[in-house]
Parts: C-alpha cells; sequence; structure tokens
C-alpha cells in the first residue's frame, strides 16, 4: 500500500516555505547560472504535499498557473479540497494516491516539481517512485525542488530519534500522548549523569527544541518507519539514476552566504575533487542538518555569465518592508554579511511605485552594483522576486483564497499566510494583523474583532497603530490593493 509505514493517525501542520514559490525558483535557478521555466502559465507539481496550504497558496497566487499535488491522507485531502472550493480555485488538481499512482495520473510535463519534507520521510521504494515521477515527467527545461536532511549535521542526534521511537512503538493509547511520554523518557535519562544524553550536548539542545514543536510537525517529522538523513553524495547519486543533476541550492540565504564565505572556508572548499564532493565538504564545513536543493535534467546547459547578469537585471522585485528597516548588515543563519546599506534603502525607496528590475533603476551600463544589491535584498527576505507582468494577477484573483485564511484567524492561528498576486508566493501576518484586516474588509472595528479572539492583549492597540503605520503600506500594494 503507498506510504506504508507513514504515520496516519495525526494531520500535519499548515506550513508555507517562500522558497517553493515559482518567482523563488526561477530566480534560484537564474543565480545557479540555469535559464528558468517562463511564469506565465507555469507548469507546477508538488509530491506529499501535506495540508496542501502551501499548493492551493501557490494556485491561488499564480492564476495563469496550473498546479497539482498528491498527498496520502485523507485528511489532508479534505483540508486542500475544502479550501479550494472555498477560494475556487480552478487551477489546482489535488490526489489521494502514492507517488507511483500519481506518476500514471498526471498528464506532464511540470516545468517545476518541488518537494518538501518528503525524500528523508519515506522509504527506500518511495524515494525510487518518487525518481520514476521526476524521469517521466519534469520537463527537459524544468527543476526540481527537493528538500533534505543530511549528515554529518544530524548524526549526533540520531541517537535521540532512535531512543524517542523504540518509546513510541512500545507504547499504547493515541500517538500524541505516546510521543510526550517518549519526551518525558527522554528528559528523565538526559538528567540522568553518565547516560548518553547527559554527555551530547548537542542531543540535548535538540531534545529541548523538540519540546517546543506542536506534537502534530513531531508525528511527521520523527515517529514514520522511515526517518534517513544521508549524505548529499547519496541523494546526488540517487536523483543522478533519475538523470537528474544539482544545479544549486534554492534558498537566497544559501547563494548569498556562499558568496561570503570566510578566507579558511573557501580554501578548505578549494580542495574538493568534483562538485558532489564539494556539496560534501559544505556540508561538514557548516554542520548544517538540512539542505534545500534545486535539481535539473542532467546535461542542461549553463548560460553564459554575461546572459545570466542580462537576464538578473530584468527580474521584476517587489518590497517587502519599508526602507528604514534596512540593516547595515545583513543576519543569515551562520554569521552576518555586509551591505551597501545607502544604496539599499534608495531602491527600496524606488520600489514603494511598485516592481522594478535593476535594468530599470540602475544608470545604464551600471547595474552590477544594483543588481547586487537587490539579490542581497531579496536572499535576506527584503525583496521578493515579482512575477512579471504577465504573470500577475489582481486582488480579485486572491480575494477568496485570503478570505479563507482571514476567517481561519478568528478561529485559530494555523492557517499564517496571504496569497500576493504581485509576488505569486505567501505574505505571512500575525495572527492580531490577519484578524484587523478581516475586520478591515467586513467594515468592522478591527480592536472589537481583535479582542473577540485573542482576549485584552495589553499592547493590541499599539499593535493596530503599527499595522497601519508600518505594515499595511507595504502589504496592500503587494495584495494588489491600493495602500
Ligand atoms: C513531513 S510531511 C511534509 C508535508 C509538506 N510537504 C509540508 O512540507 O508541509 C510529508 C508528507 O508526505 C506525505 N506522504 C508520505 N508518503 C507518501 C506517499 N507515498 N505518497 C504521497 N504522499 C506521501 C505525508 O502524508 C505527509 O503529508
Amino acid at each position: 500500500m503507498p506510504g506504508d509505514g507513514y504515520v496516519r493517525e495525526i494531520p500535519y501542520t499548515f506550513g508555507v516555505q517562500r522558497e517553493m514559490a515559482p518567482a523563488q525558483l526561477a530566480l534560484a535557478l537564474l543565480l545557479a547560472g540555469f535559464r528558468p521555466p517562463a511564469l506565465a502559465g507555469v507548469r507546477y507539481a508538488e509530491l506529499g504535499f501535506g495540508q496542501g496550504f502551501n499548493l492551493a497558496l501557490l494556485a491561488a497566487a499564480n492564476p495563469t498557473g496550473r498546479f497539482c499535488g498528491n498527498d496520502i491522507l485523507p485528511a489532508h485531502l479534505g483540508f486542500v479540497r475544502d479550501l479550494a472550493a472555498r477560494a475556487a480555485l480552478s487551477n489546482l488538481s489535488v490526489s489521494g494516491t502514492g507517488f507511483a499512482g500519481f506518476a500514471d495520473e498526471v498528464a506532464g510535463p511540470f516545468d517545476l516539481v518541488a518537494l518538501h519534507g518528503v525524500w528523508s520521510w519515506v522509504g527506500n521504494r518511495e524515494r525510487q517512485e518518487v525518481c520514476g515521477f521526476l524521469a517521466r515527467h519534469l520537463d527537459p527545461a524544468g527543476a526540481a525542488y527537493v528538500s533534505h536532511n543530511v549528515l554529518p549535521g544530524w548524526a549526533e542526534a540520531l541517537p535521540l530519534r532512535t531512543l524517542l521511537k523504540a518509546h513510541v512503538d512500545r507504547g499504547t493509547g493515541p500517538l500524541a500522548g505516546r510521543i510526550r511520554a517518549a519526551l518525558d523518557f527522554a528528559h528523565a535519562l538526559a538528567d540522568l549523569p553518565g547516560s548518553h544524553l547527559h554527555a551530547s550536548a548537542a542531543a540535548r539542545e535538540r531534545l529541548a527544541a523538540l519540546a517546543r514543536q506542536p506534537v502534530a510537525y513531531l508525528a511527521h517529522e520523527y515517529f514514520n518507519e522511515a526517518w534517513t538523513p544521508r549524505y548529499v553524495t547519496d541523494t546526488l547519486a540517487e536523483l543522478a539514476i533519475a538523470g537528474l543533476a544539482l544545479a544549486g541550492p534554492a534558498q537566497g540565504a544559501e547563494w548569498l552566504e556562499r558568496r561570503h564565505l570566510s578566507p579558511a572556508h573557501q580554501a578548505l572548499l578549494a580542495g574538493a575533487a568534483d562538485a558532489g564532493h564539494g556539496e560534501l565538504l559544505y556540508d561538514f564545513a557548516t554542520n548544517r542538518p538540512f539542505r534545500r536543493d534545486l535539481f535539473i535534467p542532467a546535461g542542461a546547459r549553463p548560460l553564459d555569465p554575461a546572459e545570466r547578469d542580462h537576464l538578473l537585471d530584468r527580474v521584476p522585485f517587489a518590497r517587502l518592508a519599508l526602507p528604514r528597516r534596512v540593516p547595515s548588515r545583513g543576519t543569515l543563519p551562520r554569521g552576518e554579511v555586509p551591505l551597501d546599506r545607502e544604496r539599499c534603502v534608495g531602491l527600496m525607496e524606488a520600489l514603494a511605485a511598485g516592481p522594478a528590475c535593476a535594468a530599470d533603476l540602475a544608470a545604464p551600463g551600471d547595474t552590477a552594483p544594483t543588481r547586487d544589491s537587490l539579490l542581497a535584498l531579496a536572499a535576506l527576505g527584503f525583496v521578493a522576486p515579482a512575477l512579471p507582468p504577465g504573470a500577475r494577477g489582481t486582488a480579485g484573483d486572491v480575494a477568496a483564497f485570503n478570505d479563507a485564511v482571514l476567517d481561519r484567524a478568528a478561529v485559530d492561528d494555523a492557517l499564517g499566510e496571504l496569497a500576493s498576486p504581485v509576488i505569486g508566493a505567501g505574505l505571512a501576518l500575525d495572527r492580531d494583523e490577519r484578524l484587523f484586516l478581516r475586520a478591515h474588509r467586513q467594515g468592522r472595528d478591527p480592536l472589537a474583532e481583535a479582542r473577540a479572539a485573542l482576549g485584552r492583549p495589553p499592547d493590541l492597540e499599539d499593535r493596530l497603530h503599527r499595522f497601519g503605520r508600518e505594515r499595511w503600506p507595504v502589504l496592500a500594494p503587494l495584495l494588489g490593493l491600493a495602500a
């Protein structure tokens, strides 16, 4: 049966991964030196979409595209179908079959295929089915996004997972209770002098992080039969059999990090014998536990650098924050990078007029510094690649989807992002911000509405003022509305 050994008792969480948006993937491909697919009419498939919130959001935010995906949990299918109906998404289709069945059902090819939190969380057979899907349905000019857990970053915490899983497998009663009991047991063991967990600072750190996560996340992250962090070289070899080669990182932050490596890191990586070895060394050098990678059909021709820069200069960017928020140094997960703040602030001010590209914003013949600043701002999340005009939707295209998200805020905090037809991606809003916006759309008092859902947090009035002053001027144009 498809998905044997996968946790079915508890549905997953409702996360949004901004790297999976078509415009973000297109930019990452370009940064890696490959021509991205056209975003107007993009054909997109997601494998193992979880609750499908991310996929439905992308369908709403990219109305010219065609989106489809699969997941085996009936509760996930039910949620996404309901959301798609509420949001009247005619460009989204979903399936409850496994990867092999889905490959037989769908009509490819796809420009973009994405799988997040799947590769390391399913067994060998399922990974082979994913490879089969990619070999059969990825367009020769397309790209695949694959996130995966890697060694050696996970090495020190592997015994913790074995311990927790053994406890859960031997327990009785509902899974949520068994997970909590396993965490309690691990905490007791960590307090025992001389025990493995007591001795391993990395494992104790990981345990403390787990205890802060919702049980729905933990169930899917750690308690499937298969959970296999691997060396990147093993994943590269497996995907090579499917005809795929690594293009580069899917995350702008990693692209920026790699541009600013310390001399010691550079010297170490310069010793790599080949590209795969370089990736392995990078994982050892950074000790990161997780990767987000972009793959392309092996043999795809890279752009020459001048062609790549020409295309980068024509990527439109939209701003996600007010210019005064730009710092003088950019913070990345593993350190800081310098920013040309004056130039960045000037660019963010110019973007108040709407999305623009380096070629629009720079003096003729001198686009490189503008391009570099825009790309750094994008990697740091101050701007996002916008859809080209032919692919862009309107406020009307996302209205029903966004209303469904805002309505959920009256009930709980599960759905945290609205769909932007300008960037074709999600916009994260805090729950109180979603409640203010919902009240505004319905012509009601925002403070009263927020209080009805949240009680009486002391700073709610301040937060409403901040929302009007700081957030709405940025959010409104991204939602296709007047500020
Ligand atoms: C860790 S969750 C990640 C979900 C989603 N991609 C996300 O990031 O929110 C893995 C998902 O893969 C799905 N899955 C597992 N085995 C599958 C299979 N054989 N076919 C389709 N989906 C599968 C699960 O139901 C689950 O929703």
